[in-house]
Formats: C-alpha cells, structure tokens, sequence
C-alpha cells in the first residue's frame, strides 16, 4: 500500500531549503558524479567549429577514458583562446564560453585568474569552490587564504598569477572529469602562454594530473621538477606538484612537505644560475 502523496506546500519547501542551507548543504548531488559528456546528455551549445577545427581530436592523454565527443568543445575552446590577444579578453572570452558542462551544474559564473599578469610564477589549483564561486576569483576560501600565508612566507606575494583547471566550480566541489579539464585545457595554455611565467606550480594531483598528463598520484609527483610543453610546442617550463592547501587544511601534518615544495621552488625562481 503506498502512502498518499502530500500536496505540495512551497512554505514548507522553502524552510526545508534554508535549514540545509544553513547546515551547510549547497548542492544536491548523487552518490556518484554524472558524466553528463559520457551519458551523451550534453550538448555543447556552442557554434559549430569550422571543419578544419571540428576535426582535432580529442587529446589522447588522460581525456581518453571519456569516450564521448568532446572534441569539438576542445577545438572552440582552442580557436577563442587563440584569438585572445591579452588576458582580459581571454577572460571575457572563458566568461562567454558554452561548451563546458561545468557551467551548467550550478555555477554562478565562471572563476579565471586573480594575480600579476606579467607574474614569475603561475599556480594551478583544480577548480573553483563555494567561495571562488561566490566572488569570481580563484583561491579566495579558507584554502586560499592558507596558500597567502604560505606564499607571503616564501616572498612570492605579488609574484604569481593564480588560475585552476577548469573556470566553473565543480557541483560540491567533487574533482574535475578529464573531460571537462581537457575542455578548459586550451584556455589554460593561453593563460600562460600570455603570462609567460618562468615556471608552474600544480596545487594538488587533479592539476598535476592533468597539467603534466601523469597518472601518478601527488605523493609521488610532489616535489619533482617536470618540463611543462605547450601544445604547440612554442613554450617549455619547469612545472613543480606540491599538495593542495584543502589538503593541508585537513592533514596539517603534510604541512612541511608542502612547505620544502615551495622553498624549493622559489630557490629555482630567485636563483636560476645554481644547479638544481
Ligand atoms: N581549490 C582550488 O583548487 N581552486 C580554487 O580556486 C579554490 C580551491
């Protein structure tokens, strides 16, 4: 016997809304993310690509394992970051970009730098979240004001320009798909190859992973020197994973390892002579 329906009552939704809320809960999500690319449910609304660039294939890397066609996404987004001359534009240009799922799961709008535009040091976190989100700059949360700390320790304040792997904030701050990094991969590249920085630092295995096209996890990938290459092979960089600053919010102990990380790197920064 199944009970009657209750009719609806929007008061009593509306309460039931601004409790969650208040306790914290600012999305509703599944058990497992939906691969909205994979599912075939998603179709990019942006304007079909001319042929030559509708034919670039999906990058092979990591992206491989989402099987649905997300190349024409990539070659729209490769063609608008291309045509962005200076970041501002290649921001307005990201702002105004249809083809990435992510901004249609409940981002408000899209997060794509905050920093010096001519910075020495380009820092990659994974995505936006809840506060990223709410102000429309990267690393403005609790994990962002530990990552200030950690950079005005190490002298870097006003040395880096801040972005993440992809510009809309992943629904309950899951990680990123492949699929949906390597649709904001081009814009990523643009960024800095407009910044032209002297080396990266990847916040967190999501960015490493994705940025170094490595399947290792970040305890192994952090601390290492790897060279960065732009797809068109026009930019080479020393790219260095350390651990995410959510990570050493929770894990407060991996606190030293990060900071040897960052030593490291601004030694390289400051000192290009010496040996490594
Ligand atoms: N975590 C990230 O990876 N990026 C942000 O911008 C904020 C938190």
């Amino acid at each position: 016997m199944s009970a009657a329906a209750e009719p609806f009552d929007a008061a009593v939704a509306e309460s039931l809304l601004a409790f969650w809320t208040d306790a914290g809960v600012d999305a509703m999500l599944l058990d497992e993310a939906v691969d909205r690319i994979e599912a075939g449910k998603f179709v990019a609304p942006a304007r079909p690509a001319p042929p030559a660039l509708a034919a670039v294939a999906a990058p092979p890397s990591r992206a491989a394992n989402a099987s649905a066609d997300f190349g024409p996404a990539v070659a729209r987004a490769r063609e608008l970051a291309a045509a962005a001359q200076d970041l501002e534009s290649l921001a307005a240009a990201i702002a105004a970009f249809e083809g990435c799922p992510l901004r249609y799961e409940g981002a408000t709008k899209a997060v794509v730098f905050r920093g010096d535009p001519k910075a020495p040091l380009v820092i990659i976190g994974e995505g936006p979240g809840a506060d990223e989100d709410a102000q429309g700059l990267p690393f403005v949360g609790r994990a962002g004001k530990l990552l200030d700390r950690m950079l005005a320790a190490a002298g870097l304040t006003d040395r880096v320009l801040i972005t993440n792997t992809v510009f809309w904030r992943p629904p309950g701050n899951r990680t990123p798909t492949p699929a949906e990094q390597a649709i904001c991969a081009p814009f990523l590249e643009r960024i800095v190859q407009l910044v032209q920085p002297k080396m990266l630092l990847l916040a967190g295995g999501a960015s490493a992973k994705s940025v170094l096209k490595r399947e290792e996890g970040i305890l192994s990938l952090r601390g290492r020197w790897f060279e960065w290459r732009s797809a068109d092979g026009s930019l080479e960089l020393p790219a260095m994973p350390t651990l995410h600053p959510a990570f050493l919010l929770r894990q407060p102990g991996a606190k030293k390892k990060a900071w040897i990380d960052l030593l490291t790197l601004t030694e390289r920064l400051d000192r290009p002579e010496r040996p490594l």
